[in-house]
């Protein structure tokens, strides 16, 4: 089978490529992204090996590409991984957030349709966020039936990709399914997010910038979980539907920086106060959500996924992994990795 991965060198993405790639030798896969600035193909360095991995530069809000890459690939299965994630950059600028999230999802949708034909032994399974269904108060948990309510350009895009989804299953027979999951973290996050922001700002004496009061509550899962998580539902979760993935692992941002100043000072052998000193509370995110929480019932019922890293664990291995690769930090933060992909990939997107 030829599983079609979009956004493979991104966060998630390449987790997920790194994973599965190696581990089901009876598939092939194929990488479309656009390398934009979160892209980074070095995270995959090694796969193509294997002999069963392959990368296309494509943009999916081109409706020719998309459209070239499927008629050349015809793909079995889609996974999407490809978006403009990140809130704070859909507050600067929203248009691309429609451009990649909404139009793009809808080339692919229709490049599925274009090639599937009856639709027998194919998927397209979409990756979408918990953001999609908006704040929780102090009490409560998002399950697969709670109402949408996206707050920011990026949840709002997202929401209408889910929609875009389920339509094209429900007028079109697509095959789909959908996973929403909370927030992400672990290696080779860009460093705009506030897990990778705040270890390294730590561990360089810089100001630790914690949005308003650090009350806002987020569910935090390991990225290889998620991934986990994916390749579940994909392989063996009901066609149609949606399931929710989370870490039950909530926790209020100021908890977050505190146990990363902690984890920071105890590997770099220096004094606690010192990274806690750092912390500098600053202007609000505009709209930001108060609280994120998953009920995961579905999805451990159903499918008996669990998460195998608690967050204790999971966040000081990757306080760890950035303390100990600075190199990668290091061509990250200089652009020297986007060198790299011009050398190899020609002109950036
Ligand atoms: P990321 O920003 O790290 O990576 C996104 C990737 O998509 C990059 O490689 C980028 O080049 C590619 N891309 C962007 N625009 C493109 C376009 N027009 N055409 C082709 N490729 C394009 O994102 P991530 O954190 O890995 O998130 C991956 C997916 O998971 C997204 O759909 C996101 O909404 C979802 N998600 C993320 C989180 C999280 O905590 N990061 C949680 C839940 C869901
Ligand atoms: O819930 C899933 C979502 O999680 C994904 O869909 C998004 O792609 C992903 O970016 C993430 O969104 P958040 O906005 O929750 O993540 P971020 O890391 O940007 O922020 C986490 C919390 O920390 C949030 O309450 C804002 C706060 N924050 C963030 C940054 C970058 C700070 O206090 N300071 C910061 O510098």
């Amino acid at each position: 089978m030829k599983i079609l991965v979009t956004g493979g060198c991104g966060f998630i993405g390449s987790a997920f490529l790194n994973l599965m790639v190696p581990r089901h030798k009876e598939n092939e896969f194929v990488n479309l992204d656009a390398l934009t600035y979160a892209a980074n193909p070095m995270n995959l360095a090694g796969l193509e090996e294997t002999g069963r991995y392959s990368f296309i530069k494509a943009d999916i809000s081109d409706e020719m590409q998309v459209r070239g890459v499927f008629q050349i690939e015809k793909p079995d299965w889609v996974v999407h991984f490809a978006a403009e994630s990140h809130v704070d950059r859909s507050i600067l600028g929203p248009k691309a957030f429609v451009q990649t999230n909404v139009v793009g999802t809808m080339n692919l949708l229709e490049a599925c349709r274009e090639i599937w034909g009856e639709n027998e032994g194919h998927l397209f399974h979409h990756v979408s966020t918990d953001e999609v269904y908006g704040e929780l108060g102090d009490e409560g948990l998002f399950t697969e039936t709670t109402p949408y309510s996206p707050s920011s350009p990026y949840s709002a895009s997202k929401a209408s990709s889910d929609h875009l989804v389920r339509a094209w299953n429900r007028t079109f027979g697509l095959p789909v399914k959908i996973t929403n999951c909370s927030n992400n973290y672990g290696p080779r996050q860009f460093p705009e997010k506030l897990i990778p922001i705040m270890i390294l700002n730590a561990a360089e004496g810089r100001p630790l910038p914690v949005y308003g009061d650090g009350s806002n509550v987020r569910d935090w899962l390991h990225v290889d979980d998620h991934c986990e998580a994916i390749w579940q539902v994909m392989t063996s979760g009901k066609m149609g539907e949606t399931y929710n993935i989370g870490g039950d692992a909530e926790r209020t941002n100021i908890q977050v920086v505190e146990a990363i100043c902690k984890a920071v000072a105890t590997e770099t052998g220096t004094d606690l106060d010192s990274k806690r000193d750092l912390i500098t509370h600053v202007t609000d995110r505009p709209g930001h959500d108060f609280r994120y929480a998953i009920d995961t019932a579905k999805i451990k019922s159903e499918l008996g996924w669990q998460p195998a890293h608690t967050f204790e664990q999971g966040l000081s291995e990757t306080v760890a992994w950035y303390l100990n690769n600075s190199d990668w930090v290091e061509t990250v933060r200089s652009g020297e990795y986007r060198n790299w992909i011009d050398q190899n990939y020609g002109a950036r997107s």
